[in-house]
């Protein structure tokens, strides 16, 4: 009996060695405390105009400059899971490009070295996305100028074009059969092509194969037999893998261009309001 009492009795004292230990009342540590509240609403403040990428976030340097390192932690409201191009999923985008950024730069965290060259695939968890055989890959690219005129005809009916696209598509409403899908095709392919460099890379295609790439198993193999080795998309390539003649993609040859000028014409416009 007496013994279980003394081994209570050190336990309590043990206990309460460990508190006194713990106890962070002493003015090195407020002080610590304080500085440490005061670097970070310094940082806040000077960072509530930097934009960081996705994945990254912004701090100060030593000299006080501002600067984007990789986040410490993904804040995603609804974090929506994404496949990498290593088929790896991850819980969020910014969480696939908070890894890369570790890896990029070495850093602790990192979780495996190859991710360095992870980039987002598509949109929810990596999946078997079957094989595309050589007579679903023709029935896609008929089925994917179609669906482009249906996506031109919707926007258009929901007001949702800019006025020049708004033109194009009643002009493509227009056309022929067989016909109304060459200016939403070309209009697609400018529409992608954000570096206006005449050619769509694998990021530009992202807005597109993001979401549609687990629907549509037959979309990648596509767009890579589009592309060919160079893995760029110019738009002659373009028009000939959606199935357009020669003569029509020449015909449009200047859209790009046409829709770009607009498009600073109504920006300019919009500035003047
Ligand atoms: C990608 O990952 C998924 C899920 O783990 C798997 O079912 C699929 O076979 C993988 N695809 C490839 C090409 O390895």
């Amino acid at each position: 009996m007496a013994g279980k009492t003394l081994v209570a009795f050190a336990a309590l004292l043990l206990a309460a060695t460990c508190v006194l230990a713990e106890k962070p009342d002493t003015e090195e540590d407020l002080e610590a405390t304080n500085e440490k509240n005061l670097l970070e609403a310094k940082i806040a403040d000077a960072c509530r105009e930097k934009k960081c990428k996705l994945g990254h976030e912004c701090t100060l340097d030593e000299d006080g400059h501002r600067i984007c390192v990789c986040a410490s932690k993904c804040h995603e409201l609804k974090p929506l899971k994404v496949c990498s191009t290593q088929n790896e999923t991850f819980p969020s985008e910014c969480d696939l490009d908070r890894e890369r950024c570790l890896c990029h730069r070495g850093q602790e965290g990192c979780q495996n070295k190859e991710h360095k060259k992870a980039h987002l695939d598509y949109y929810g968890e990596c999946k078997d996305i079957p094989e595309c055989t050589e007579g679903q890959m023709r029935s896609f690219s008929r089925r994917m100028s179609e669906w482009l005129f249906q996506v031109m005809k919707e926007l258009s009916a929901r007001k949702d074009l800019t006025e020049f696209a708004e033109k194009l598509a009643e002009e493509a409403k227009s056309q022929p059969k067989g016909k109304h899908s060459v200016i939403p095709v070309i209009w697609k392919f400018c529409d992608l092509d954000k570096s206006k460099d005449k050619s769509v890379n694998r990021r530009e295609l992202l807005p597109l194969t993001s979401m549609l790439k687990p629907l549509e198993h037959c979309l990648g193999p596509f767009l890579d037999t589009c592309a060919g080795d160079d893995r760029m998309i110019t738009l002659g390539e373009w028009g000939t893998c959606l199935g357009l003649e020669k003569d029509d993609v020449n015909k449009f040859e200047d859209l790009c261009d046409k829709m770009e000028a607009n498009l600073e014409e109504e920006e300019e416009e919009d500035d003047e309001e």
